[in-house]
Protein backbone atom coordinates (compact mmCIF):
# COMPACT_ATOMS: atom_id res chain seq x y z
CA UNK A 1 0.00 0.00 0.00
CA UNK A 2 1.15 3.97 -0.61
CA UNK A 3 1.12 4.74 2.74
CA UNK A 4 1.78 8.54 1.59
CA UNK A 5 -1.36 8.82 -0.56
CA UNK A 6 -3.50 10.42 1.40
CA UNK A 7 -6.92 9.61 0.18
CA UNK A 8 -5.72 5.67 0.18
CA UNK A 9 -4.65 5.93 4.08
CA UNK A 10 -8.19 7.39 4.73
CA UNK A 11 -9.94 4.36 2.85
CA UNK A 12 -7.37 2.37 5.02
CA UNK A 13 -9.58 3.75 7.75
CA UNK A 14 -6.55 5.95 9.29
CA UNK A 15 -7.54 9.90 9.74
CA UNK A 16 -6.03 12.30 7.56
CA UNK A 17 -6.33 16.13 8.57
CA UNK A 18 -6.59 18.62 6.67
CA UNK A 19 -8.48 15.88 4.72
CA UNK A 20 -7.95 14.49 1.23
CA UNK A 21 -10.22 16.43 -1.34
CA UNK A 22 -11.56 15.63 -5.01
CA UNK A 23 -14.89 16.59 -6.62
CA UNK A 24 -17.34 14.54 -8.34
CA UNK A 25 -17.37 15.68 -12.26
CA UNK A 26 -14.28 17.25 -11.14
CA UNK A 27 -13.09 17.22 -15.27
CA UNK A 28 -16.10 18.53 -16.71
CA UNK A 29 -17.62 21.81 -18.70
CA UNK A 30 -16.90 24.09 -15.47
CA UNK A 31 -13.25 24.02 -16.93
CA UNK A 32 -12.70 26.13 -20.12
CA UNK A 33 -9.87 23.98 -20.77
CA UNK A 34 -12.15 20.74 -21.17
CA UNK A 35 -15.14 22.89 -23.30
CA UNK A 36 -12.04 24.15 -25.45
CA UNK A 37 -10.87 20.33 -25.98
CA UNK A 38 -14.54 18.72 -26.35
CA UNK A 39 -15.47 21.64 -29.06
CA UNK A 40 -12.55 20.61 -30.95
CA UNK A 41 -13.30 16.48 -30.30
CA UNK A 42 -17.09 16.96 -31.41
CA UNK A 43 -18.74 14.85 -29.02
CA UNK A 44 -18.35 13.63 -25.15
CA UNK A 45 -18.34 10.15 -26.34
CA UNK A 46 -15.40 10.28 -28.80
CA UNK A 47 -13.50 12.16 -25.88
CA UNK A 48 -14.45 8.77 -23.67
CA UNK A 49 -13.25 6.34 -26.12
CA UNK A 50 -9.89 8.33 -27.27
CA UNK A 51 -7.31 7.77 -24.68
CA UNK A 52 -5.15 10.19 -25.58
CA UNK A 53 -8.21 12.92 -25.14
CA UNK A 54 -9.60 11.19 -22.01
CA UNK A 55 -5.89 11.37 -20.14
CA UNK A 56 -5.48 15.06 -21.25
CA UNK A 57 -9.19 15.28 -19.65
CA UNK A 58 -8.18 13.34 -17.01
CA UNK A 59 -5.23 15.31 -15.80
CA UNK A 60 -6.90 18.86 -16.53
CA UNK A 61 -8.32 19.16 -12.86
CA UNK A 62 -5.51 17.74 -11.27
CA UNK A 63 -2.41 20.28 -13.32
CA UNK A 64 -5.16 23.42 -12.46
CA UNK A 65 -6.07 22.81 -8.94
CA UNK A 66 -3.98 19.86 -7.22
CA UNK A 67 -6.48 17.52 -6.34
CA UNK A 68 -5.70 14.81 -3.93
CA UNK A 69 -7.19 12.59 -6.37
CA UNK A 70 -7.69 12.00 -10.49
CA UNK A 71 -10.59 10.48 -11.69
CA UNK A 72 -11.04 8.33 -14.97
CA UNK A 73 -12.83 10.32 -17.39
CA UNK A 74 -15.08 7.54 -18.98
CA UNK A 75 -18.95 6.77 -18.36
CA UNK A 76 -21.17 4.90 -16.65
CA UNK A 77 -23.17 4.15 -20.01
CA UNK A 78 -19.62 1.70 -21.17
CA UNK A 79 -21.32 -0.73 -19.73
CA UNK A 80 -24.25 -1.42 -21.60
CA UNK A 81 -21.94 -0.47 -24.60
CA UNK A 82 -19.77 -3.45 -23.47
CA UNK A 83 -22.63 -5.64 -23.70
CA UNK A 84 -23.84 -4.79 -26.83
CA UNK A 85 -26.13 -1.42 -26.66
CA UNK A 86 -26.11 1.08 -28.76
CA UNK A 87 -25.35 4.12 -26.85
CA UNK A 88 -25.70 7.38 -28.36
CA UNK A 89 -25.23 11.02 -26.44
CA UNK A 90 -27.40 13.69 -27.96
CA UNK A 91 -26.40 18.11 -27.45
CA UNK A 92 -28.26 18.81 -24.16
CA UNK A 93 -30.72 15.91 -24.05
CA UNK A 94 -28.79 13.38 -22.52
CA UNK A 95 -27.94 9.74 -23.20
CA UNK A 96 -30.05 7.60 -25.09
CA UNK A 97 -29.93 3.91 -25.66
CA UNK A 98 -32.09 1.02 -27.26
CA UNK A 99 -34.48 0.46 -24.44
CA UNK A 100 -34.48 -3.49 -23.32
CA UNK A 101 -37.18 -5.62 -21.80
CA UNK A 102 -35.38 -8.70 -21.62
CA UNK A 103 -31.85 -9.54 -21.46
CA UNK A 104 -31.66 -11.99 -24.77
CA UNK A 105 -30.05 -9.38 -26.63
CA UNK A 106 -26.80 -8.83 -24.15
CA UNK A 107 -23.91 -9.83 -24.98
CA UNK A 108 -22.07 -12.48 -22.49
CA UNK A 109 -18.55 -12.88 -23.59
CA UNK A 110 -15.72 -11.48 -21.19
CA UNK A 111 -13.23 -10.58 -23.71
CA UNK A 112 -15.76 -8.90 -25.99
CA UNK A 113 -17.04 -6.73 -22.50
CA UNK A 114 -12.69 -5.80 -22.21
CA UNK A 115 -12.36 -5.01 -25.94
CA UNK A 116 -14.91 -3.00 -25.94
CA UNK A 117 -14.01 -1.05 -22.08
CA UNK A 118 -10.24 -1.13 -23.02
CA UNK A 119 -10.24 2.65 -23.89
CA UNK A 120 -10.49 2.90 -20.28
CA UNK A 121 -7.45 0.50 -19.09
CA UNK A 122 -5.49 2.55 -22.05
CA UNK A 123 -6.36 6.08 -20.66
CA UNK A 124 -6.03 4.91 -16.91
CA UNK A 125 -1.62 3.39 -18.09
CA UNK A 126 -1.28 6.52 -19.81
CA UNK A 127 -2.50 8.70 -16.87
CA UNK A 128 -0.65 6.43 -14.00
CA UNK A 129 2.78 7.19 -16.53
CA UNK A 130 2.00 11.18 -15.82
CA UNK A 131 0.45 11.64 -12.53
CA UNK A 132 2.75 12.28 -9.54
CA UNK A 133 3.02 9.94 -6.95
CA UNK A 134 1.44 11.58 -4.01
CA UNK A 135 -1.79 11.82 -6.03
CA UNK A 136 -4.66 8.86 -6.22
CA UNK A 137 -5.96 7.79 -9.35
CA UNK A 138 -9.40 6.34 -9.26
CA UNK A 139 -11.32 3.91 -11.49
CA UNK A 140 -15.32 4.03 -11.34
CA UNK A 141 -18.35 2.19 -12.46
CA UNK A 142 -22.04 2.79 -12.94
CA UNK A 143 -23.53 -0.04 -10.10
CA UNK A 144 -26.06 -2.42 -11.31
CA UNK A 145 -29.42 -0.95 -10.38
CA UNK A 146 -28.66 2.87 -11.67
CA UNK A 147 -27.00 0.94 -15.54
CA UNK A 148 -30.55 -1.30 -15.19
CA UNK A 149 -32.73 2.08 -15.21
CA UNK A 150 -30.78 3.37 -18.44
CA UNK A 151 -31.05 0.22 -20.14
CA UNK A 152 -34.71 -0.28 -19.21
CA UNK A 153 -35.94 3.06 -20.20
CA UNK A 154 -33.65 3.99 -23.08
CA UNK A 155 -32.38 6.95 -21.54
CA UNK A 156 -32.50 8.90 -18.17
CA UNK A 157 -35.72 9.24 -15.90
CA UNK A 158 -37.19 10.99 -13.30
CA UNK A 159 -38.84 7.82 -11.10
CA UNK A 160 -36.92 4.97 -12.58
CA UNK A 161 -40.30 3.31 -13.58
CA UNK A 162 -39.28 1.16 -16.59
CA UNK A 163 -36.65 -0.72 -14.75
CA UNK A 164 -38.90 -1.10 -11.48
CA UNK A 165 -41.86 -2.57 -13.67
CA UNK A 166 -39.13 -5.00 -14.89
CA UNK A 167 -38.23 -5.79 -11.76
CA UNK A 168 -41.84 -6.04 -10.07
CA UNK A 169 -43.48 -8.26 -12.99
CA UNK A 170 -40.17 -9.99 -13.91
CA UNK A 171 -38.54 -10.57 -10.90
CA UNK A 172 -35.90 -13.28 -12.17
CA UNK A 173 -35.66 -12.11 -15.52
CA UNK A 174 -34.72 -8.33 -13.60
CA UNK A 175 -32.49 -10.57 -11.19
CA UNK A 176 -30.75 -12.13 -14.32
CA UNK A 177 -29.88 -8.26 -15.70
CA UNK A 178 -28.57 -7.53 -12.31
CA UNK A 179 -26.52 -10.38 -12.65
CA UNK A 180 -25.30 -9.67 -15.87
CA UNK A 181 -24.35 -6.39 -15.01
CA UNK A 182 -22.67 -7.10 -11.59
CA UNK A 183 -20.59 -9.51 -13.88
CA UNK A 184 -19.21 -7.01 -16.56
CA UNK A 185 -19.04 -4.66 -13.49
CA UNK A 186 -16.58 -6.80 -11.47
CA UNK A 187 -14.52 -7.32 -14.56
CA UNK A 188 -14.17 -3.49 -15.62
CA UNK A 189 -13.16 -2.78 -11.67
CA UNK A 190 -10.72 -5.78 -11.94
CA UNK A 191 -9.04 -4.52 -15.07
CA UNK A 192 -9.09 -0.89 -13.65
CA UNK A 193 -7.13 -1.79 -10.79
CA UNK A 194 -4.80 -4.03 -12.91
CA UNK A 195 -4.56 -0.63 -15.33
CA UNK A 196 -3.26 1.38 -12.05
CA UNK A 197 -6.17 2.36 -10.78
CA UNK A 198 -5.42 2.80 -6.88
CA UNK A 199 -9.11 2.67 -5.69
CA UNK A 200 -12.98 2.39 -7.64
CA UNK A 201 -15.75 4.23 -6.55
CA UNK A 202 -19.41 2.80 -8.15
CA UNK A 203 -21.99 4.87 -8.58
CA UNK A 204 -25.33 3.99 -7.85
CA UNK A 205 -26.99 7.43 -8.13
CA UNK A 206 -30.39 6.39 -8.73
CA UNK A 207 -30.73 4.56 -5.13
CA UNK A 208 -33.40 7.17 -4.13
CA UNK A 209 -37.26 6.08 -4.03
CA UNK A 210 -36.82 2.32 -3.36
CA UNK A 211 -38.47 0.78 -0.62
CA UNK A 212 -36.91 -1.28 1.72
CA UNK A 213 -37.10 -4.44 0.34
CA UNK A 214 -35.93 -3.26 -3.21
CA UNK A 215 -33.07 -1.32 -1.91
CA UNK A 216 -32.15 -4.88 -0.41
CA UNK A 217 -32.25 -6.21 -3.47
CA UNK A 218 -32.05 -4.46 -6.20
CA UNK A 219 -29.00 -1.96 -4.36
CA UNK A 220 -27.09 -3.63 -1.49
CA UNK A 221 -27.01 -7.30 -2.82
CA UNK A 222 -25.67 -6.49 -5.95
CA UNK A 223 -23.06 -4.08 -4.57
CA UNK A 224 -21.98 -7.10 -1.97
CA UNK A 225 -21.87 -9.38 -5.55
CA UNK A 226 -19.69 -7.24 -6.94
CA UNK A 227 -17.18 -6.17 -3.67
CA UNK A 228 -16.87 -10.26 -3.73
CA UNK A 229 -15.97 -10.69 -6.60
CA UNK A 230 -13.09 -7.89 -7.22
CA UNK A 231 -11.76 -9.18 -3.43
CA UNK A 232 -11.67 -12.90 -4.87
CA UNK A 233 -9.20 -11.82 -7.15
CA UNK A 234 -7.81 -8.36 -5.95
CA UNK A 235 -8.52 -9.10 -2.07
CA UNK A 236 -6.80 -5.62 -0.96
CA UNK A 237 -9.13 -3.38 -3.40
CA UNK A 238 -10.13 -0.12 -2.18
CA UNK A 239 -14.11 0.79 -2.99
CA UNK A 240 -16.14 3.75 -2.30
CA UNK A 241 -20.24 3.07 -3.00
CA UNK A 242 -22.47 6.09 -3.89
CA UNK A 243 -26.11 5.11 -3.32
CA UNK A 244 -27.08 8.72 -3.74
CA UNK A 245 -30.13 10.02 -2.30
CA UNK A 246 -31.20 6.95 0.10
CA UNK A 247 -32.48 7.58 3.34
CA UNK A 248 -30.33 7.28 6.21
CA UNK A 249 -31.48 3.51 7.26
CA UNK A 250 -30.34 2.88 3.66
CA UNK A 251 -27.17 4.27 4.23
CA UNK A 252 -26.68 2.72 7.24
CA UNK A 253 -27.53 -1.17 5.56
CA UNK A 254 -25.18 0.02 2.73
CA UNK A 255 -22.67 0.78 4.74
CA UNK A 256 -22.67 -2.48 7.12
CA UNK A 257 -24.03 -4.88 4.55
CA UNK A 258 -21.96 -4.25 1.47
CA UNK A 259 -18.44 -4.75 2.15
CA UNK A 260 -17.36 -1.21 0.89
CA UNK A 261 -14.37 1.15 2.14
CA UNK A 262 -15.80 4.21 2.43
CA UNK A 263 -19.25 5.34 1.46
CA UNK A 264 -19.86 8.77 -0.80
CA UNK A 265 -23.21 10.50 0.60
CA UNK A 266 -25.08 13.24 -0.46
CA UNK A 267 -25.80 17.01 -0.05
CA UNK A 268 -28.79 16.39 2.32
CA UNK A 269 -27.72 13.73 4.47
CA UNK A 270 -26.55 15.49 8.19
CA UNK A 271 -22.83 15.40 8.61
CA UNK A 272 -22.80 14.38 12.11
CA UNK A 273 -25.09 11.56 11.61
CA UNK A 274 -22.53 10.42 9.21
CA UNK A 275 -19.54 10.44 11.40
CA UNK A 276 -21.23 9.25 13.96
CA UNK A 277 -23.36 6.08 12.31
CA UNK A 278 -21.65 5.23 9.47
CA UNK A 279 -18.00 6.62 10.65
CA UNK A 280 -18.16 3.47 13.07
CA UNK A 281 -17.65 1.26 10.11
CA UNK A 282 -16.61 2.98 6.93
CA UNK A 283 -14.77 5.77 5.98
CA UNK A 284 -16.90 8.99 5.17
CA UNK A 285 -16.98 10.93 1.43
CA UNK A 286 -18.97 14.16 0.96
CA UNK A 287 -20.76 16.16 0.84
CA UNK A 288 -20.68 19.68 -0.35
CA UNK A 289 -23.62 21.09 -1.34
CA UNK A 290 -22.50 21.67 -5.65
CA UNK A 291 -24.82 24.91 -5.25
CA UNK A 292 -22.95 26.46 -2.44
CA UNK A 293 -20.03 25.99 -4.74
CA UNK A 294 -21.66 28.20 -7.54
CA UNK A 295 -22.31 30.55 -4.59
CA UNK A 296 -18.61 30.98 -3.18
CA UNK A 297 -17.77 33.82 -0.47
CA UNK A 298 -18.37 33.41 3.13
CA UNK A 299 -21.72 30.56 2.24
CA UNK A 300 -18.94 28.48 1.02
CA UNK A 301 -16.76 28.87 3.71
CA UNK A 302 -18.85 28.30 6.39
CA UNK A 303 -20.37 25.03 4.80
CA UNK A 304 -16.76 23.76 4.57
CA UNK A 305 -16.17 24.21 8.19
CA UNK A 306 -19.68 22.82 9.28
CA UNK A 307 -18.74 19.57 7.17
CA UNK A 308 -14.74 19.51 8.19
CA UNK A 309 -15.64 19.94 12.03
CA UNK A 310 -18.60 16.97 12.27
CA UNK A 311 -16.28 14.81 10.67
CA UNK A 312 -13.20 14.83 12.70
CA UNK A 313 -11.79 12.05 14.24
CA UNK A 314 -13.27 10.02 11.80
CA UNK A 315 -11.46 8.73 8.38
CA UNK A 316 -13.09 11.55 5.85
CA UNK A 317 -12.92 12.64 1.88
CA UNK A 318 -13.76 15.95 1.01
CA UNK A 319 -16.41 16.10 -1.68
CA UNK A 320 -19.54 17.15 -3.30
CA UNK A 321 -22.87 15.86 -2.50
CA UNK A 322 -23.16 15.49 -6.08
CA UNK A 323 -21.63 16.31 -9.77
CA UNK A 324 -19.93 20.07 -10.11
CA UNK A 325 -22.03 21.44 -11.93
CA UNK A 326 -20.81 23.69 -15.15
CA UNK A 327 -22.08 26.93 -13.96
CA UNK A 328 -19.61 26.85 -11.32
CA UNK A 329 -16.70 29.85 -11.16
CA UNK A 330 -13.31 27.87 -11.02
CA UNK A 331 -12.14 30.43 -8.87
CA UNK A 332 -14.81 28.77 -6.39
CA UNK A 333 -13.27 25.75 -6.82
CA UNK A 334 -9.97 27.11 -6.02
CA UNK A 335 -11.10 28.64 -2.49
CA UNK A 336 -12.52 25.22 -1.88
CA UNK A 337 -9.71 23.95 -1.80
CA UNK A 338 -7.90 26.34 0.27
CA UNK A 339 -10.25 26.45 2.87
CA UNK A 340 -10.24 22.72 3.40
CA UNK A 341 -6.38 22.69 2.96
CA UNK A 342 -6.10 25.15 6.08
CA UNK A 343 -9.19 24.04 8.27
CA UNK A 344 -6.80 21.43 10.30
O1 LIG B 1 -16.46 12.32 -11.97
C1 LIG B 1 -15.77 12.46 -12.99
O2 LIG B 1 -15.23 13.53 -13.32
C2 LIG B 1 -15.49 11.23 -13.85
C3 LIG B 1 -16.21 11.13 -15.10
C4 LIG B 1 -17.69 10.87 -15.05
C5 LIG B 1 -18.63 11.43 -15.98
N1 LIG B 1 -19.84 10.88 -15.75
C6 LIG B 1 -18.29 12.40 -17.00
C7 LIG B 1 -19.39 13.09 -17.71
C8 LIG B 1 -18.42 10.03 -14.22
C9 LIG B 1 -17.94 9.24 -13.01
C10 LIG B 1 -19.76 10.03 -14.68
C11 LIG B 1 -20.80 9.21 -14.06
C12 LIG B 1 -22.16 9.24 -14.60
N2 LIG B 1 -22.53 9.33 -15.91
C13 LIG B 1 -23.31 9.07 -13.82
C14 LIG B 1 -23.35 8.85 -12.34
C15 LIG B 1 -22.93 10.04 -11.56
C16 LIG B 1 -23.95 11.13 -11.46
O3 LIG B 1 -23.69 12.23 -11.97
O4 LIG B 1 -24.98 10.89 -10.82
C17 LIG B 1 -24.42 9.13 -14.68
C18 LIG B 1 -25.87 9.05 -14.28
C19 LIG B 1 -23.91 9.27 -16.00
C20 LIG B 1 -24.67 9.30 -17.27
C21 LIG B 1 -24.54 10.64 -17.89
N3 LIG B 1 -23.36 11.15 -18.41
C22 LIG B 1 -25.54 11.59 -18.06
C23 LIG B 1 -26.98 11.43 -17.58
C24 LIG B 1 -24.98 12.68 -18.71
C25 LIG B 1 -25.70 13.88 -19.23
C26 LIG B 1 -25.99 14.86 -18.14
C27 LIG B 1 -24.95 15.93 -18.10
O5 LIG B 1 -24.46 16.25 -17.01
O6 LIG B 1 -24.65 16.46 -19.19
C28 LIG B 1 -23.59 12.41 -18.89
C29 LIG B 1 -22.61 13.30 -19.51
C30 LIG B 1 -21.28 13.49 -18.84
N4 LIG B 1 -20.60 12.56 -18.12
C31 LIG B 1 -20.51 14.69 -18.90
C32 LIG B 1 -19.31 14.44 -18.21
C33 LIG B 1 -18.13 15.35 -18.04
C34 LIG B 1 -20.88 15.95 -19.66
C35 LIG B 1 -20.56 15.71 -21.08
C36 LIG B 1 -20.46 16.92 -21.92
O7 LIG B 1 -21.52 17.36 -22.42
O8 LIG B 1 -19.34 17.43 -22.13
Amino acid sequence: MKEDVKLLSVLSKKNVTPPPIWLMRQAGRYLPEYRALRAKAGSFWTMCMSPEMAKEITLQPIQRFGFDSAILFSDILTIPYALGLDVVFEESIGPTLTPITTTDALRRDEKEWARRLSPAYETLRMVRAELDSQTALLGFAGAPWTLATYMAEGKGSSDQRAAKLWGYNDPQGFARLLDILGDCVALHLVRQLDAGADAVQLFDSWASGLPEREFADWVIAPTKRIVEKVRAVKPDAKIIGFPRATTLAGYEAYANETGVDAVSIDTAVPPRWAAKILGKRVAVQGNLDPIALIAGGDALAAAVDRIVDAFEGVPFIFNLGHGILPETPVEHVAQLIACVRSSA
